[in-house]
């Protein structure tokens, strides 16, 4: 039997519908929830990612700004709208859009973010909260997927969870939160030695390397839940994701489409993130 696929656009959808209610009882309050992008340099990709933000704020009645920098800006001018937009208090939520151009220090910008502000959850601040299991901004794409995989149903606790890329914005925080809901977790990158004998293990498989295609059918457990994170562009200029997804969905027990799948989800819990922010400066 073909795997369930799960729906992150139609998921996010209603998370949006719901968020316009917070919105809307936030405005009778006085507080319109307000977020900020910082978007340096001509990447396109990176552009592309801002509008859908502006957008999902747009459709849920969040303030939204864009600051865009040249390819060529010095470190000190985006540290100077950093401070700026910490101390706006009309703006709730500030992202810097990764990756930089290569003379910026991504580590030294995050860093001067207000950790209340930080939507990403990329302030060291807010990851190590998310270490050490405490209330904190918890980044959008590992949120997201929790949120799709409770969403479809699926088992945790004592489970092999199985998250191919171990990057600071989500295969470590989504270790951490497969670890709070009592999954075993394992990690595994380029060096991990024979990747398809651990991806066959897995319960829960999470492929978030940006490599097109590399979780074939063979390298998954019949019955495993498949969370494609990958956005990788390929040469016909289509979106393709890490998993083989028509050969996958044979095999596994459930499956996330790329375009529709954790992408939707991501925009949707900085959104969240967003209005959380500002219901806190009131709290
Ligand atoms: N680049 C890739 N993913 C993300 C994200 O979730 N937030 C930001 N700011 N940049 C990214």
């Amino acid at each position: 039997m073909p795997a369930t696929v799960i729906d992150g656009k139609s998921l996010a959808a209603s998370l949006r519908a719901t968020l316009k209610r917070t919105v809307d009882a936030l405005a009778a309050r006085g507080v319109r929830p307000g977020l900020a992008a910082i978007l340096a340099g001509d990447d396109p990709a990176s552009r592309v990612y801002v509008r859908n933000k502006a957008r999902a704020c747009a459709e849920t009645g969040v303030h939204s700004e864009v600051h865009e920098f040249a390819q060529e800006v010095c470190e000190n001018a985006l540290l100077e709208r950093i401070a700026r937009l910490n101390a706006d208090r009309a703006v709730h939520g500030i992202l810097v859009q990764l990756p930089l151009p290569r003379q910026l220090d991504a580590g030294r910008l995050l860093a001067a973010l207000a950790p209340a502000k930080d939507v990403d959850g990329f302030h060291a601040a807010n990851l190590g909260l998310l270490l050490q299991g405490r209330p904190g901004v918890v980044p959008g794409t590992p949120a997201g997927v929790m949120r799709l995989l409770e969403h479809a149903g699926v088992p945790l606790a004592g489970r092999h969870a199985v998250i191919v890329g171990r990057s600071n914005i989500v295969g470590k925080p989504l270790a951490l939160l497969l670890l709070q809901k009592d999954a075993t977790v394992t990690i595994c990158h380029s060096k991990t030695a024979d990747l398809a004998c651990v991806t066959r293990q897995a319960d829960i498989l999470v492929a978030a390397a940006g490599r097109p295609k590399l979780i074939g059918a063979a390298m998954v457990k019949a019955g495993a839940c498949v969370i494609d994170v990958g956005v990788n562009r390929l040469a016909d200029g289509k979106i393709a994701g890490d998993v083989d997804f028509n050969a996958v969905k044979e095999v596994a027990g459930w499956i996330t489409p790329v375009p529709g799948g954790v992408g939707p989800m991501t925009v949707a819990m900085l959104i969240v993130n967003t209005v959380r922010a500002a219901e806190l400066s009131i709290a």
